[in-house]
């Protein structure tokens, strides 16, 4: 009962909640450090300065958008961005080759497992083009119900595109979603969408979240639905 308290005020919302959707970089592995190196490494070679303070800057953000970013209001053609972008994202997807499911964060396989045998819909919503790759070779494509990625929709967050978008396949009513987040602009569009959400990490972070968390393995299905 104790752990339940923590979750009362929220049970009219969590009441109502049907599915999970899944953001992946941060929540259910740690790909930071390999967007890290591939930036890292495209930055010395471009001559840009670029360190872990600025990579944490990226989090949730589109490929364009960390660019951009990195650029520092430097304009280049678009022909430059385009081999740009390409050359960070063959980097990431070399370092990605080497994700099994030992890259799985504490918890992760068991809370898909636990909400899955519970009866809720499953679904992945990540801003990155390389999520159906990196959720395969974490061997947990068959939980997801939807894989929702960076090429399902036009506008990446925090816009609430992506999340509605997945809400629409999934055939559930936004505000019967639950969001798992690491980022301050995967927060901002899954509010946007009007779901419910909940933070992963530090509150600096993700302290706008409805329910924050240090880690997904501290996401306890039977104190959130105790009422269910
Ligand atoms: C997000 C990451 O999941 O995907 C961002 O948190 C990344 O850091 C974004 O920029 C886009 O990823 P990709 O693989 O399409 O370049
Ligand atoms: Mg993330």
């Amino acid at each position: 009962m104790e752990n339940n308290s923590k979750y009362m005020d929220l049970s009219p919302k969590l009441r109502k909640i049907k599915a999970f959707i899944f953001d992946l970089d941060g929540v259910l592995t740690d790909t930071a450090e390999y967007h890290y190196l591939a930036w890292k490494r495209l930055a010395e070679e471009e001559g840009l300065s670029f360190n872990r303070q600025d990579n944490e800057k990226l989090r949730g953000i589109s490929r364009r958008a960390s660019l951009e970013l990195i650029l520092q209001g430097k304009r280049l053609s678009e022909e430059k961005m385009q081999e740009l972008m390409d050359r960070k994202n063959g980097y990431y997807r070399e370092y990605i080759k080497s994700i099994t499911k030992k890259d799985l964060l504490p918890g992760a396989e068991e809370l898909l497992r636990e909400l899955k045998a519970r009866g809720y819909k499953l679904a992945m919503a990540s801003g990155s083009k390389n999520a159906p790759k990196v959720v395969e070779r974490l061997g947990i494509t068959a939980y997801f119900d939807v894989l929702a990625h960076g090429g399902s929709v036009e506008k990446s967050k925090p816009a609430p595109d992506l999340f509605l978008h997945t809400a629409e396949k999934l055939a559930i009513k936004p505000c019967s979603c639950v969001v798992v987040e690491d980022a301050g602009a995967g927060l901002d569009a899954a509010k946007a969408a009007g779901m419910f959400t909940i933070g992963i990490g530090p509150p600096e972070r993700v302290g706008a979240a409805d329910l924050v968390l240090p880690s997904v393995a501290e996401i306890k299905p039977e104190a959130l639905f105790w009422h269910n």
